[in-house]
């Protein structure tokens, strides 16, 4: 079974944003959604719902209960289920949570470059961004992390794991170190582990709360990114040992806005589509290589280090003789990526390209890239 097969005459049919936005004649690896064919149990599970015209609202603890079940065996973590709460999407959850743990202007620290709605749920709602760097190697940069959390404005941090862009895994010690700064500061600590599931095969993700010291955070987690399910929006709150009561502190909305098939389509895919992902995980670690080879080959001056989270490249084109590399490639190349300067200003000359699509699609996809740098009209 190849799961990245569908040519681009077939995605082309799809009218979501990642193939709607540009022209017809651009090569789109931009946003975060995935060239598959839906899982086939979740199709049958959204099937039969249809067939029984059932549309209403959602009822019961069927997707936490199956997310439960997948944390178990994925990662030996045991939630109650009094731990977990829907949501609506993962990032209306994670605003329900910064709301519920801070107050109009606060500082909310970030780990830039970062997913951009990051940047959007702090200062977008009266709280204050707080960016800190990673180190030059992608990782956590505790001594920076510390010397935020010292400002006692500072009073929650959201963290995303595995790390949208530049996909590092982050490890147990890291974890357990973030949480005792957090506790130690008395800042909440808040994670978007909405990419839990992508990671290269050889790799273990662990979750937050999976760590001792952890069990103040609150974690947001969807299996919309790992099984395509942007278009069922349905998210899950998870709290700590230490953290049930942000649950009870959450906007009297926050648990509303969970679509009855979207919780139907999320539960089947982690009940049912384990070994799918897996798959996945396998494609995406063969494309990031296929990546790294074409780049050194047609684009030598691209700098990619691949790394073993998301199914998301994060490539340095400072090297390039670019102004604006993402314009370029777009106006010339006829490629589409998303622009570094979204993930942090630093990163102006930075692209991010999603992996989640063919072995072809990513070779059309360098070759227009290199012939557009050799057709490079005056910048
Ligand atoms: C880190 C991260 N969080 C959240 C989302 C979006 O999740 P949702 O559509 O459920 O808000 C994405 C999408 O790419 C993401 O990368």
């Amino acid at each position: 079974m190849t799961i990245f097969s569908l040519t681009e005459a077939e995605l082309r049919q799809r009218r979501s944003l990642k193939w709607r936005t540009y022209d017809a004649d651009v090569l789109p690896l931009w946003v975060a959604e995935m060239d598959v064919a839906m899982v086939p149990q979740v199709r049958a599970e959204l099937d039969a719902a249809l067939d029984r015209g059932d549309t209403g609202y959602p009822w019961g603890s069927e997707y936490a209960d199956a997310y439960r079940a997948s944390a178990r065996t994925r990662w030996g973590l045991e939630l109650d289920p009094a731990q977990v709460r829907r949501g609506g999407d993962v990032m209306n959850s994670v605003l329900c949570v910064l709301e519920a743990v801070t107050d109009p202007g606060d500082g909310i620290v970030i780990t830039a470059p970062v997913y951009p709605p990051f940047w959007q749920v702090t200062s977008g709602y009266r709280r204050r961004t707080v960016p800190v760097g990673l180190t030059a190697d992608g990782r956590l940069d505790l001594e920076a992390l510390e010397q935020a959390f010292t400002d006692d404005r500072v009073t929650a941090f959201l963290l995303c794991s595995p790390h949208n862009p530049t996909g590092t895994v982050h490890t147990a010690e890291e974890l357990a170190a973030v949480a005792a700064l957090c506790r130690g500061h008395n800042v909440a600590l808040v994670v978007d582990e909405i990419h839990a599931w992508l990671v290269d095969p050889g790799t273990t993700f662990v979750p937050t709360l999976a760590v001792p010291g952890a069990e103040d955070a609150v974690v947001v987690v969807s299996a919309g990114k790992a099984w395509n399910l942007a278009g069922f929006k349905a998210g899950l709150y998870l709290a700590g040992e230490g953290a049930g009561g942000v649950l009870n502190r959450l906007p009297p909305l926050a648990n509303q806005s969970t679509g009855h098939l979207g919780a139907i389509a999320h539960a089947a895919a982690l009940r049912h589509g384990q070994q799918w992902v897996d798959q996945v995980c396998v494609e995406v670690a063969a494309n990031k290589e296929l990546l790294a080879d074409l780049l050194h080959a047609l684009v030598p001056s691209a700098c990619y280090q691949p790394a073993p989270g998301t199914y998301l490249a994060w490539v340095d084109c400072t090297r390039l003789p670019l102004s604006d590399p993402v314009r370029h490639f777009l106006e010339v190349g006829r490629v589409a990526f998303s622009p570094g300067r979204n993930f942090s200003p630093a990163h102006r000359q930075w692209v991010r390209i999603n992996l989640a699509t063919s072995p072809a699609i990513i070779t059309r996809a360098v070759e227009r890239m290199a012939a557009s740098l050799r057709n490079r009209p005056a910048d």
